[in-house]
């Protein structure tokens, strides 16, 4: 069963299923971290969905002494926002509910954005105007007053939102013939290989079989920063990226990458008397074609 210290009028999982309590599924502990303050005291007044709500204003009142002031910094950059909620005002749960705008029956609770589920979590996107401490003032409001709220995240256009996707059995609805996601907005960066560098990635490619121009591209098109998962170093004062045991010299103009040169990640001590094995003996090779300082 699932227990939550937001469940006010809830009934057990065991109460609403007949099921015995039980060690499994585990059960689940949430703790509200602030309430919906609205001009909406019954489910009546409110709207079916915040894009129906017609900028319905309310506030987002969030717990003191917990540490939310840190929690919330840099979410007034977003202008639209999820917020995940409790159903508060839910006496129990159905398999099938018949929505407002269903034409064809009943359908199961979870092919709708019923309050009657299982676990009544609610999710709206909403516009958030600004935020003053620990209040958001926010529009677009389908919540209740009262409404306990559990999660706050930014509404990411370009992951959360899908304009061909359908509308399932909403069948009267318009369907939008738009059907790609709305593009990442952060550009990536322009990569090019400078006729050295090209060469010698091709040469790597042919003796290694390391795709390594396409893993330099790939990396370098997400961004150039130096970052040291993605293994970019800045190092005497160039900009380095490693692959494997190869070192791409690159340089950064706005979004322009310019991929320069490839030597190899090995000391020269490692590479003395030929290379201790297959790997070094091909950065041998290669330093005999291109030689370049490597560092003791
Ligand atoms: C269809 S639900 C959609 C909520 C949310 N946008 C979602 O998709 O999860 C919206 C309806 O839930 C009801 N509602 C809102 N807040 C509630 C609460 N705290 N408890 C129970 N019902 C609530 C209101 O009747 C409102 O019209």
């Amino acid at each position: 069963m699932r227990k939550c210290r937001v469940g006010f009028a809830q009934k057990s999982a065991e109460e609403r299923s007949g099921c015995r309590d039980s060690d499994f599924p585990p059960r689940l502990t949430l703790d509200p971290i602030g309430f919906v303050r609205s001009p909406l005291e019954t489910k009546v007044q409110a709207a079916r969905q915040p894009r129906a709500a017609a900028g319905m204003p309310a506030r987002i009142e969030l717990l003191r002494g917990r540490n939310f002031e840190h929690a919330l910094e840099d979410l007034a950059h977003w202008k639209l926002i999820w917020v995940i909620f409790w159903f508060h005002q839910n006496p129990g749960w159905r398999p099938k509910v018949l929505p407002p705008r269903s034409t064809t029956g009943r359908k199961g609770v979870f092919a709708t954005r019923s309050p009657h589920r299982p676990n009544p979590i609610g999710m709206s996107v909403v516009r958030l105007d600004r935020v003053d401490g620990l209040i958001l003032h926010i529009r677009d409001a389908d919540m209740l007053e009262g409404t306990p709220v559990l999660d706050l995240k930014p509404y990411v256009a370009y992951t959360d939102s899908h304009p061909g996707a359908g509308t399932g059995w909403l069948e009267d609805a318009a369907r939008s013939d738009t059907p790609s996601q709305p593009s990442d907005p952060v550009r990536a960066y322009l990569v090019e290989f400078e006729a050295l560098a090209a060469e010698q990635a091709v040469w790597i490619e042919a003796h290694t079989g390391l795709a390594i121009r396409e893993r330099i591209h790939s990396t370098l098109a997400l961004g150039p920063t130096p970052h040291p998962y993605r293994r970019i170093r800045r190092v005497d004062g160039w900009m380095q990226l490693s692959v494997k045991e190869w070192r791409v010299r690159f340089s950064v103009v706005e979004r322009d990458v310019r991929v320069l040169e490839i030597y190899s990640g090995f000391r020269a001590s490692q590479l003395a008397a030929g290379g201790a094995d297959e790997t070094q003996r091909l950065h041998c090779e290669f330093l005999a074609i291109w030689p370049h300082e490597q560092k003791a």
